[in-house]
This record gives C-alpha cells, sequence and structure tokens, in this order.
C-alpha cells in the first residue's frame, strides 16, 4: 500500500495524531508533549475508532510518565495512576481503551519490580506504548488476510461508520478486509454508510476509499434496506467497540438496525475487530457501557443547525448487535463461527 494513512504514533518524544474532526477537508498532524491534550482528543473525536483510542491512550501514558517531573519512585507511581485515570474517564465503550490501559499498567508494575532509575521506568513505558502502536497495524494485515478470503469478485459491500485506517493506527479492521481484497485483485465494490450523527462514514470511511482508489458510493443511513432489497448488497462488513463473551458485539449506533436488514434479507453480516476489543468479562452485551454524547451532536451537523431550540434529544453513541445477527468475526487469529457463546471464549482463552 502506497498511500498508507497513520493515524497516531510517536516521535521525538511526543505523540502525533492526525485530527479527524477536520478531515476531510483539512488534513492536519497535531504533535502533543501533554497527555492531557492526548486525552482531550479522545474524548472530542480528534482521535477515534476503538483501537486508535487503545493506542491513542498507551501513547499518552507513556507521554505523560515521560514529561513528569517526579522525583522519587512514589512521586511517579502517584502520577502514573492519574495519568491512567485520565484516560480511563475519556470514553466508557471502546474496549481497546480498557485494554491498553491494563497493558501499560502491568508493564509499568513489572518494569518497577526490576528497574531502579525513573528514566529506565519511563523509557519502558515508551518501548511498550510503541509496540502496541507497531502490533495494532500487524494485527489489522493479519485480519485483514483471513478476512478477504470472504470478499467474492464482483462483491458489493456495505460497511457502517469508520473502520478504517483511521480507526486503528493503520490499514483498518472492516475496511482492512475491504482493502486486503482489493490488493488481491478483487474487482469491488463498496457502500458506505454516512453514519450521523458524527458522519464517520461519509467524511472518514469515504476519504480513505477515494484515497485509496477503490470504487465506491456514499449512502444515507436511511437507504441500506432498499438497496439491500434490490440484491445491491453482496456481503456486509462492519468494526466493533466492544464484544462480549456471547458474541453480542457493540458498534457505531445504526450498525444493529444494519444487521436486523441484513438477516432479512439474508446477507452475510461480518464483524472484523482484534481479540482486544474482546470483553471476555461481560458475559452478554447487556453489559457493555454504551456512551451517550453530546445533544449537539444530533441539533447541528458541521456546525449547521437543524432543529428548533427546546427540542428533546437522546444521542447513544453505540447500539449492541445480539450474536444471533452475526456471520462471522474476523480477528487476527482467524474467523471466530457460531455457537459463538463457546467458541469466542475458547479463543480467548486459547490467545492468552
Ligand atoms: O465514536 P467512534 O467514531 O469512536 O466510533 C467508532 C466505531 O464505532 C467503529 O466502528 C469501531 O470503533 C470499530 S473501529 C475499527
Amino acid at each position: 500500500m502506497t498511500n498508507s494513512i497513520r493515524t497516531v504514533y510517536w516521535e521525538n518524544d511526543a505523540v502525533v495524531f492526525i485530527d479527524q474532526r477536520l478531515l476531510p477537508g483539512v488534513e492536519t498532524y497535531v504533535i502533543s508533549r501533554d497527555y492531557r491534550q492526548v486525552a482531550a482528543a479522545i474524548k472530542d473525536l480528534s482521535i477515534r475508532g476503538a483501537p486508535a483510542i487503545g493506542v491513542a491512550a498507551a501513547l499518552g501514558i507513556a507521554l505523560g510518565a515521560h514529561y513528569s517531573q517526579a522525583l522519587s519512585l512514589a512521586a511517579l507511581k502517584a502520577d502514573f495512576e492519574v495519568i491512567c485515570t485520565t484516560f480511563s474517564q475519556t470514553r466508557p465503550t471502546a474496549r481497546n481503551l480498557f485494554w491498553a490501559i491494563e497493558v501499560m499498567k502491568k508493564c509499568f508494575h513489572e518494569a518497577c519490580a526490576t528497574l531502579q532509575a525513573l528514566n529506565s521506568l519511563k523509557q519502558s513505558l515508551i518501548t511498550e506504548a510503541c509496540r502496541i502502536c507497531g502490533e495494532d497495524i500487524a494485527i489489522n494485515r493479519q485480519l485483514g488476510a483471513y478476512g478477504e478470503i470472504l470478499i467474492a469478485n464482483g462483491d458489493n459491500i456495505l460497511t457502517h461508520c469508520n473502520a478504517g485506517a483511521l480507526a486503528t493506527a493503520g490499514y483498518g479492521t472492516a475496511l482492512g478486509v475491504i482493502r486486503a481484497a482489493w490488493e488481491a485483485g478483487k474487482r469491488i465494490h463498496v457502500y458506505v454508510d454516512e453514519t450521523r450523527p458524527v458522519l464517520q462514514g461519509a467524511r472518514l470511511t469515504a476519504w480513505e476509499l477515494v484515497r485509496e482508489g477503490i470504487p465506491a458510493t456514499l449512502i444515507t443511513d436511511n437507504m441500506a434496506g432498499f438497496l439491500m432489497k434490490q440484491g445491491k448488497v453482496q456481503k456486509i462488513i462492519v468494526g466493533a467497540d466492544r464484544i462480549a463473551a456471547n458474541g453480542d458485539a457493540a458498534n457505531k449506533i445504526g450498525t444493529y438496525s444494519v444487521a436486523v436488514l441484513a438477516k432479512a434479507h439474508k446477507i452475510p453480516f461480518y464483524v472484523a475487530a482484534p481479540l482486544s476489543t474482546f470483553d471476555g468479562a461481560i458475559k452478554t452485551g447487556k453489559d457493555i457501557p454504551i456512551e451517550e454524547r453530546d445533544p449537539a451532536e444530533v441539533t447541528c451537523c458541521q456546525g449547521v443547525v437543524l432543529a428548533p431550540r427546546g427540542i428533546g434529544v437522546y444521542n447513544p453513541a453505540f447500539d449492541v448487535t445480539p450474536h444471533s445477527y452475526i456471520t462471522a468475526f474476523v480477528t487476527e487469529k482467524g474467523l471466530i463461527h457460531p455457537p459463538f457463546r463457546k467458541t469466542v471464549p475458547a479463543v480467548l482463552g486459547s490467545s492468552r
């Protein structure tokens, strides 16, 4: 891939990230040396998408520790806790965020047990965060290789939200599968749901596909059912923010509607996600925390007011697709097929 997008990475003692709020109009990279700025960027969707949030948190934790003024181990430990808490309070749904914080905590505690110098401790956090970042891209490529087998020459594939390079450290999950199929020379076409309220499909997925030269058509969210009825969609592939042990999957609001429509029209519905998105501790989708966001995301669009002042608004950012609507999961360990109640815990158990 010549056109590769790097969403968030470490460079010259700083965290660098593309400001996704400004896309597709402006391509700006922010260079941050303040972990609070990285945490704020996750909150305001400058950095978004579950794996990208996890990677940004890992890099942000390393950044916070790197610039800590602590002069003793006890003071550094106290700073580290505050930094981790700050990231844990950014967004509640993406499992990858909490997974990354756990990995960074484990790294810090192990380093504390073996290293004395504060600089060495800080360096081990940077090394670990960069490893998580690089590994995310490798995982997506692996996942793409497994998933592209599902895609046939001539397929029209529908996707919802952005599960592309921008939602990860690079390459993407659902869009990684699409990229891999395209790179394998398959003749494919993608239908992109615009994904209100924040338009991750229209702004981000469309931007990635146009950049890559993959044939794609943008539709509004309410058109998907009509396209399926017309026989225009052969496969559906989306990402996920958190997947329960029974296979219930939280993803961007609107995914559930697409899954129900897919079942009604007998269209395979795939969810592509790394194992770090699976939450084995949560039995079913009922226990997945669903973020509610600012009502202004619904009443306004790109700064334009659409609704009268005083109207009530409900703005859940995610919904949960019950496992019975999911044909298979695509992961870096291969495909996971039903019965998910058995197969998901088996894959999670064998990867520990
Ligand atoms: O609110 P967002 O933009 O962070 O939501 C993102 C999604 O729902 C993605 O589909 C999901 O994180 C998978 S990204 C590989």
